[in-house]
This record gives C-alpha cells, structure tokens and sequence, in this order.
C-alpha cells in the first residue's frame, strides 16, 4: 500500500491523481484528518483512511499495511516538528519500505525562515534508520499567481524578491515528481532539489500578466515590513505575512533559485511554464 498524508490538500489531491496513472487504486490509501472531505477519491477506489499529525494511535491504524508513506508538510507552522516526528515514529513501527518527505530546496543551507522545521524533519527522517527520499520541493508557482487577479485589479504587482531569480514550478510538477518516486523502485536514501526549468524574477512575472491582459502591470519591489504589513493589510494572519515577506526577502538573495533541472528530469516532462501558469490563474 501506497500511503499519502494530507491527501486533501492541494497538493496532496495532485499526487493521488498522478498514482492513479501508475498505479492501481486499491494499493492507494489517502491518509487524511476528515475523510469527509475526499469522498470523491473513495468513489474512485482509492482507500480513505483517518490520520492526524496529532494522533499516533490513528496514524498507527492508517499505516497498516504500509509499504511506502509520503509525508506531505503540515500547514500548521511553528507546530509542524512535532506533529511530523508523530508520522515518522509511526512510519517506523509499521517498517515501511520507503518514507518520502516533501522538504523545501536546498534545506540543508537556506535561508528561508520556513527551511527550519523542515531540516529538523529531515534529521528526524534520517534518524528513523528508514530508506528514505527528501523532495525539496522549491516554491510553488501558484503561491504568486494566486493573487494575480488582486494586481490585475489595482493595476500593480507589489512583493519584496527585488531581482532574485525564482525557479518556481507547478504543484503539479511537485505532485508527479512524488509520484515517479513512490510508483517507482529507484534507489533510497535520495535528496531531490527540486525546482522549475525556468527562473523568473517578480519583474519578469509582472511583464507576463501585461502581455496577456493587454494591461501595463508594473512590479513594486517593498522593503520586507512594508510587505509584510500590506500583507497583512489584505487579510493575512500576521505569522504567514512574516514568513512569506521573509521569504521573498531571502529570494531577493538566490534562496529560491536552482539551475539544475532534476524535476524535470524525474518527471520526465519540462515543468509548467511561467507562460502557462499566468494563464491558467488568469482564466
Ligand atoms: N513549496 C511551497 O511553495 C509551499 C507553499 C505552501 C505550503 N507548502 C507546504 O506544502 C504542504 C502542502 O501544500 P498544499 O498546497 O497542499 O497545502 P494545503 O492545501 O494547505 O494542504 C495542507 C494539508 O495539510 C493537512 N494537515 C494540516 N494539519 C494536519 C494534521 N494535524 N493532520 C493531518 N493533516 C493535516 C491539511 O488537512 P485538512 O484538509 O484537514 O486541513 C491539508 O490536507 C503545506 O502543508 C506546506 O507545508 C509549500
């Protein structure tokens, strides 16, 4: 059994959608807190099992007859060592074949202010004396073209990555590359940095929202509080605006840049264009 954690998740949902291209629906499990929400991936034989990062008996249970887990990164920020070692432990006791966890790029050494609990995650992984695959996964495009329609709207994309290069790719770039590793028998104890094919700065982003809007779009590269607080001022909890205007901060210094292609070539495809991307959100 193939076991994915948050499987009700964004990116959780993408990953049980690229095993079912490979392979059956019954060796799946969607490892999940509420399994009301994933009704539709049990109508499609998928196994719906209960499982909170809170929970070890529950884990225990949902791990039955596991041979490989992913653990997908909780949301819940400043908690997530704990909740993620409750996984590991139990991925431990049901002696799983492959535990994959998705990290962020370059975690042993960056600077993101989020890249914390992940390398004390992955110590935690490495510590288990399970075979094991890190997915440091880089930035999701998505977490900038989310908000497309608000620059659209007020005719300005603002963020603080200045012209840091981002090698940002789709969660469904992120998704099959989980996939390839968890279908697939490649060899163990891997790391995948994984990022897109193509960097772009915030500029360059902007410029490509002109071009399929027929609307000038400038970017305003903020001081990171400044952008923090206009986050903020949009509705984000104070925490999160932090964390992203730091992350934009320290992407103004490469921390969310890679040059290396391993995604795609895991994949097997090129990644999500910045092209495609921009028009997917805009549609
Ligand atoms: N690389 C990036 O750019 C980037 C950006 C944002 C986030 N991330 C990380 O990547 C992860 C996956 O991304 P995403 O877009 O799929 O996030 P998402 O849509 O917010 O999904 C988060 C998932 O975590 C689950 N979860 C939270 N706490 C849990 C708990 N105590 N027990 C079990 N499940 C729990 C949620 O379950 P419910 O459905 O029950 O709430 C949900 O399925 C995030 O959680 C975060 O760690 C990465």
């Amino acid at each position: 059994m193939i076991i994915v954690t948050a499987a009700s998740g964004q990116l959780g949902r993408l990953v049980i959608a690229e095993l079912l291209q490979r392979v059956p629906a019954e060796r799946i499990v969607a490892a999940v807190r509420d399994p009301g929400k994933v009704a539709d991936l049990a109508d499609q034989g998928v196994l719906v099992r209960h499982a909170d990062y809170t929970d070890p008996a529950a884990l225990d249970a949902a791990f039955e007859g596991a041979s490989k887990v992913l653990l997908i990164s909780s949301n819940d920020l400043g908690n997530r060592v704990p909740q993620h070692r409750n996984v590991i432990d139990a991925a431990a006791r049901a002696k799983v074949g492959l535990l994959a966890y998705t990290s962020v790029l370059h975690a042993d050494r960056s600077t993101l202010g989020l890249a914390a609990e992940h390398r004390a995650t992955e110590d935690a992984v490495r510590a288990s004396g399970l075979p094991y695959s890190l997915l440091r996964n880089g930035w999701y495009v998505e977490n900038y073209t989310v908000s497309l329609g608000g620059a659209v709207a007020h005719g300005a994309l603002a963020g603080g990555a200045g012209e840091g290069r981002i090698a940002a790719a789709a969660r469904a770039d992120y998704a099959a590359a989980a996939a390839v590793v968890l279908a697939g028998e490649g060899p163990k104890q891997q790391v995948y940095e994984l990022a897109g094919d193509t960097a772009f700065t915030l500029a360059e982003l902007a410029a490509e929202v002109s071009r399929q809007t027929g609307k000038p779009i400038p970017f305003h590269n903020l001081a990171q509080q400044e952008y923090a607080e206009l986050l903020v001022n949009v509705g984000l909890p104070k925490p999160l605006a932090e964390l992203i205007a730091d992350a934009d901060a320290q992407a103004a210094k490469g921390a969310l840049f890679d040059d290396r292609r391993a995604l795609s070539q895991l994949i097997g495809r090129p990644t999500v264009t910045l092209a495609a991307a921009v028009r997917a959100a805009l549609n």
